[in-house]
């Protein structure tokens, strides 16, 4: 049930580059045609170098900081300079390293006592600065995805009731497995992203990409749950789409 178009790329160097020129594209498209560009990061360890890669030549030069917003996906409910902090992780690897204004980086407070109150609180600056889709909802310009070895993303993980979560645009999950609160984006919010692009990369995610893209498990995995109304994107290197079908990797 392949959602999207399909990018395979020969390592992990070769697909952060391509989704580096993806960004700095899509990045011009949007502060042109609407003066900003909203971003949400995507967590992990898989996006690592594509961040490093933005604050570099050619790709720093290339990108309108001064229009630009990051956002997050998700977060894990722990200080920001954690070891386990995807804003952590952003900052060492990219926001450090870029000339973007401060008041223009929207992180989601994992320090918090209450997550479902720092889940609400992002959600209303998410509300008084994206612009709304058609339907409503607030609309990014990119969100960038990366997914588990159980299909998750972001922090929408398998059994958990966020999955049915269709009106609030954020909301805090205990993640059982993990032991661990989190704050994470909900699925309308997916969505409605004009663009959706997702970073796959490792031998060890080819048999669940092989699941998503040509199985039909039931219950279905969250990131078959997305229903994109704008255009996704999968990004995959060999690793990773090593299982998939002759016919699919054309
Ligand atoms: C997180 C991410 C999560 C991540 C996947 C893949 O906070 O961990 O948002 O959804 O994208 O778990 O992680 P890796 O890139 O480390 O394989």
């Amino acid at each position: 049930m392949l959602v999207g178009e399909l990018r395979i790329h020969p390592d992990p160097e070769a697909l952060a580059r391509a989704v580096a020129e993806r960004w700095v594209e899509l990045a011009a498209e949007a502060a042109r045609a609407r003066g900003r560009f909203h971003v949400a990061l995507a967590g992990g360890s898989t996006p690592r170098r594509l961040y490093r890669l933005l604050a570099e030549t050619p790709y720093r030069e290339r990108i309108p900081w001064a229009q630009v917003h990051l956002w997050f996906g998700d977060e894990r409910c722990v200080p920001p300079d954690h070891p386990e902090s995807n804003y952590r992780m952003v900052r060492e690897s990219l926001l450090d390293r870029v000339p973007i204004p401060p008041e223009q980086v929207h992180r989601m407070e994992g320090e918090a006592e209450d997550p479902a109150e720092a889940a609400t609180r992002y959600a209303r600056e998410l509300t008084s600065q994206l612009p709304l889709s058609a339907q409503g909802v607030v609309q990014f310009d990119l969100i960038l995805l990366g997914m588990g070895t159980d299909g998750h993303t972001a922090s929408l993980f398998p059994g958990t009731p966020v999955l049915r979560e269709r009106a609030r645009l954020v909301e805090a999950v205990h993640v059982e497995r993990l032991g661990r609160w989190r704050i994470t984006l909900t699925l309308p919010v997916i969505d409605h992203a004009h663009h959706v692009l997702f970073l796959v990369t490792g031998a060890e995610k080819a048999a669940v990409i092989r699941e998503v893209f040509i199985g039909r498990p039931s219950p279905p995995y969250p990131v078959q749950l997305i229903q994109p109304r704008g255009q996704v994107e999968w990004h995959l290197d060999e690793a990773a789409a090593a299982e998939l079908p002759e016919e699919l990797r054309r």
